[in-house]
């Protein structure tokens, strides 16, 4: 029996785990290669690609295909399928910056939801051996170098002056529209962290490392995974002004929940309007 079964947890998402590790081997094997190796070339003026985000989007996709035909799927380096059901979304590096430039501190979060539920996640940090996995109603779990899988639960930090919060940058316009959260938060938590993998902040802040995360302009494959790890281990995420999220093309303040009132106190400001 396996530990994710043992676990509760459904074939699905030992399946999930599975792929995520098989992509984490791939994108490691490459991770000590030159730039030129990498293929690392910008996506746009402040976006990074390389050769490993496509390898590891191709192997997670054909895996999904030959497990599950008719589900749907959603990478960010553009393997799309449609489906009315349930589709898989998978951000196959999170935190390409750091892997092109050596830093081994990224991810490949994949997540699986159904017609906008979002059913399990995983968030594989390579280089680490540290495996993040959530299910709907199991709980979520840090599995990794042989010792025995760990609970995962939100820190209880109430106090937003002792309080690790996390956030990223974003590709424009929302970065300008980011500056100026940053410097509050400076001032009034403890220490502020862009690491530069929005799903390695969210698995950390489930594994109580980090009290807050907040981003704006982030897409369902940085976050998907994330999001259900952030809930599944008894913490909250909402929009800037608190409200539920509508989309995972947003916005995001996820939090340990007692520090949610002192996060939007800070950031309902700044919301983007609503439609
Ligand atoms: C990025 C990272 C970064 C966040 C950006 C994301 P990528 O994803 O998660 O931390 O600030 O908003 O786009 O491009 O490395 O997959
Ligand atoms: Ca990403
Ligand atoms: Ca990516």
């Amino acid at each position: 029996m396996s530990t994710l079964s043992r676990l509760g947890f459904s074939d699905t998402a030992a399946f999930a785990l599975e792929t995520a590790r098989e992509a984490a081997v791939l994108v490691m094997s490459i991770l000590p290669e030159s730039s030129t190796e990498k293929q690392v070339r910008l996506k746009t003026t402040t976006d990074l690609v390389t050769r490993a985000d496509h390898e590891a989007e191709q192997l997670i996709a054909a895996r999904i295909r030959a497990r599950f035909p008719d589900h749907g799927l959603l990478g960010e380096e553009g393997t799309s399928t449609d489906g009315a059901g349930p589709c898989w979304v998978v951000d196959p590096v999170d935190g390409t910056a750091n892997f092109a430039h050596g830093i081994p501190w990224f991810a490949v979060s994949v997540a699986l939801e159904d017609r906008g539920i979002l059913q399990c996640g995983v968030i594989a940090v390579p280089p680490l051996g540290e495996y993040f996995v959530a299910e709907r109603g199991r709980g979520a779990y840090l599995l990794g170098g042989g010792a025995a899988p760990v609970k995962l639960a939100v820190s209880e930090t109430a106090d937003l002056g002792q309080a690790l919060v996390a956030t990223g940058l974003p590709r424009e316009p929302e970065r300008s529209r980011h500056v100026p959260t940053i410097g509050p938060l400076i001032l009034r938590s403890l220490e502020v962290r862009i690491m530069g993998a929005a799903a390695i902040h969210l698995a950390y802040l489930a594994a109580g490392r980090l009290d807050a995360f907040w981003e704006p302009g982030l897409q369902p494959w940085d976050v998907a995974a994330g999001v259900l790890m952030v809930e599944e281990a008894g913490g909250r995420v909402s929009d800037w002004a608190g409200l539920p999220l509508r989309s995972l093309r947003t916005e995001m303040l996820a939090s340990n929940g007692p520090l949610h009132p002192a996060m939007v106190q800070v950031l309902a400001g700044h919301a983007a309007a609503s439609p």
